[in-house]
């Protein structure tokens, strides 16, 4: 995934360099690097590791130069040494690349260069570089010198290039991969995304695929495909650079889950005609595909049941990463709804292309403004709650929600009484996070060391179970799974065992009898059941207990516990919950 910056402007470059990569980090914390120019030398420095780790040991901020660019790495080309890290040079080091994405005829290209060209690392980056280098040699500007590279490369890319041959101009260029342009006064950013230069300036430019930027400290230059120049302005971006702070939290994923009621709040303040014409063009599409990975993908399965429990609208939720597959299905009388909170992932955005390309229309549902999945689609509708720094979905899982749910009474021409009821239950919601914080803790402090979770319920909670679980383990690596309660006898139930932790979220409506039941299977069988619900059980041998609300809100009653369950067993096993190994945030690789 990898995050990449480039500074020019007055100041030292480096250390801006520098904070705006802490603020890229949830892309890749593999590893970490800066290079700038500085008296017509390229100085780099880089490792492995985190990047307060590579600062601490080289010191990051101090290369001097008023031009810089760096990377923060998730590895796809070669395992995470320092070699591989970025920025990449060329064979006599006169210039600095730093790119996101993935080069597919990288192989190839190599094979064609090494009899030439002295290969250091075993990324695909690296080429890039080498092949830069070739052009450079006619002694072309670095710009006509990348332009003549780009016809070689295949795959997707948001690079940044620097050369002494060349000083006073970075060269970036996209396809497929997220970069923007921060337009400062007398300073330019180029990044994978806005919020990393925020505090310097909020005006900003989208670049859109096959764009080249020439950025000195004199202005902008941006071309298209074809070379010619692209007249693009500013547009402000509306974030703070204050909202993705900690705001003295030990780490984003508490501080984001203390967020999840005031984000109800916010996502259900939207524009009440464009929601309405969203759900009229949902409502009357013949076919509607919602397409997400991951959180977003569970949201949208909790989103089908509404549409079909409130609006009788039936709808089908397909794996972004699998959703090429029913392509030949998809018409212009189709809908698909892209769920993505970074708006970025690559598997979702090719889908969407697919479908678009198919005439169906396009609705997503982001956060991440300006994004380019909400620039692709046809109507996007945001998420409001602000940047959302810990790599696991917290309260823009509960934001998709919102979406959906007011998408649902809207179809049911009671777009107000769902607002309404919306915010309403934050204040509750609000109360079980204190009530249960100290418990959950305590349950942690039993259960950390176990290897094995289940979770399960029925109905419109099911999604609610798998998305526990997935929190769960990719947060405390404990091997954890989530299905619909009525499935555990079909195999699952061979894995309980005596001590087994079942997490069971049963809430007091038309499913609690069939859930306590399929609890009470496993209980026979020893498990240690948590029951996450409003209703007593004395089956239960941790109850934690959530708001009362009416049937169809119950996701966002048990939502919190099962963010803090899965927070507070990382935390108990000494894992960093912002940071969880091999994840990264915005998944923009296939
Ligand atoms: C990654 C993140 C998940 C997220 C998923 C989808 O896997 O670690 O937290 O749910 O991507 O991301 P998106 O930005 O498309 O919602």
């Amino acid at each position: 995934m990898c995050g990449i910056v480039g500074f020019i402007g007055k100041e030292q470059a480096s250390p801006v360099v520098l904070r705006a990569l802490t603020r890229l980090e949830y892309r890749g914390y593999d590893s970490a690097g800066v290079a700038s120019i500085y008296d017509n030398e390229i100085l780099l420095k880089k490792d492995v590791g985190k990047i307060a780790e590579v600062q601490g040991k080289y010191a990051l901020d101090g290369l001097p130069g008023n031009i810089a660019i760096g990377h923060v790495r998730w590895a796809t080309h070669g395992v995470v040494n320092v070699p591989n890290a970025h920025p990449h040079t060329d064979c006599e080091g006169k210039l600095a690349i730093v790119h996101n994405g993935i080069i597919e005829n990288y192989q190839e290209l190599r094979h064609q260069l090494e009899g030439e060209h002295h290969f250091v690392s075993e990324t695909d980056t690296e080429v890039i570089g080498h092949l830069i280098e070739s052009y450079m040699k006619n002694g072309d500007p670095l710009e006509k010198a990348v332009t003549a590279t780009l016809g070689q490369l295949e795959g997707s890319y948001a690079m940044a290039v620097i050369s002494v041959d060349d000083p006073g101009k970075i060269v970036a260029v996209r396809r497929s991969s997220p970069l923007v342009i921060g337009v400062g006064d007398g300073e330019y950013f180029v990044a994978s995304d806005a919020l990393s230069f925020l505090e310097k300036t909020n005006q900003v430019i989208f670049m859109e695929d096959d764009e080249m930027a020439v950025i000195t400290d004199d202005g902008v230059m941006l071309y298209n495909k074809k070379g010619k120049q692209v007249k693009r302005k500013a547009v402000k971006v509306e974030w703070e650079w204050d909202q993705a702070s900690k705001n003295g939290h030990d780490y984003f994923m508490l501080k984001e889950i203390i967020e999840g009621p005031e984000a109800i709040q916010s996502a259900a303040t939207q524009d009440k005609k464009h929601v309405m014409d969203v759900a009229m063009n949902i409502l009357r599409a013949k076919q509607v595909i919602i397409a997400a990975c991951g959180s977003s993908r569970y949201a949208a399965l909790i989103g089908r049941y509404l549409f079909s429990q409130l609006a009788s609208k039936f709808c089908d939720v397909v794996m972004a990463s699998e959703f090429q597959y029913f392509a030949s299905s998809i018409d212009k009388h189709t809908v698909v709804i892209a769920v993505s909170q970074s708006g970025e992932t690559l598997d979702v955005m090719e889908g969407v292309k697919l479908a678009k390309a198919k005439g169906a229309k396009i609705v997503s549902i982001v956060n991440v403004p300006g994004s380019s999945l909400a620039r692709m689609s046809h109507k996007a509708l945001y998420l409001n709650c602000g940047p959302e720094i810990c790599v696991a979905a917290t309260k823009s899982f509960i934001s998709q929600l919102v979406i959906f749910y007011l998408l649902a009474f809207a179809m049911m021409n009671k777009l107000d009484q769902g607002v309404k009821k919306l915010k309403g239950l934050s204040v509750g919601i609000n109360g079980s996070f204190a009530e249960n914080s100290q418990s959950l803790m305590t349950l942690a402090d039993k259960l950390y060391d176990q290897g094995n979770f289940y979770y399960i319920a029925r109905g419109i909670n099911f999604a609610m179970a798998s998305e526990g679980a997935l929190k769960l383990k990719e947060l405390s690596y404990i091997h954890a799974e989530g299905m619909p309660a009525g499935e555990l006898k079909h195999g699952t139930i061979a894995l309980i065992e005596e001590g087994t932790p079942v997490v069971a979220i049963c809430p007091n409506d038309e499913t609690y009898h069939e859930t306590i039941s399929n609890a009470i299977e496993t209980k026979a069988r020893g498990a240690f059941i948590i029951g996450i619900s409003d209703r007593y059980n004395e089956i239960y041998d941790e109850w934690i207990k959530v708001p009362e609300v009416e049937d169809i809100f119950y996701p966002l009653s048990v939502v919190l516990p099962l963010q803090l369950m899965a927070y507070y067993l990382a935390i108990r096993r000494g894992k960093d919950p912002d940071k969880p190994r091999n994840l990264a945030k915005s998944v923009t690789v296939k």
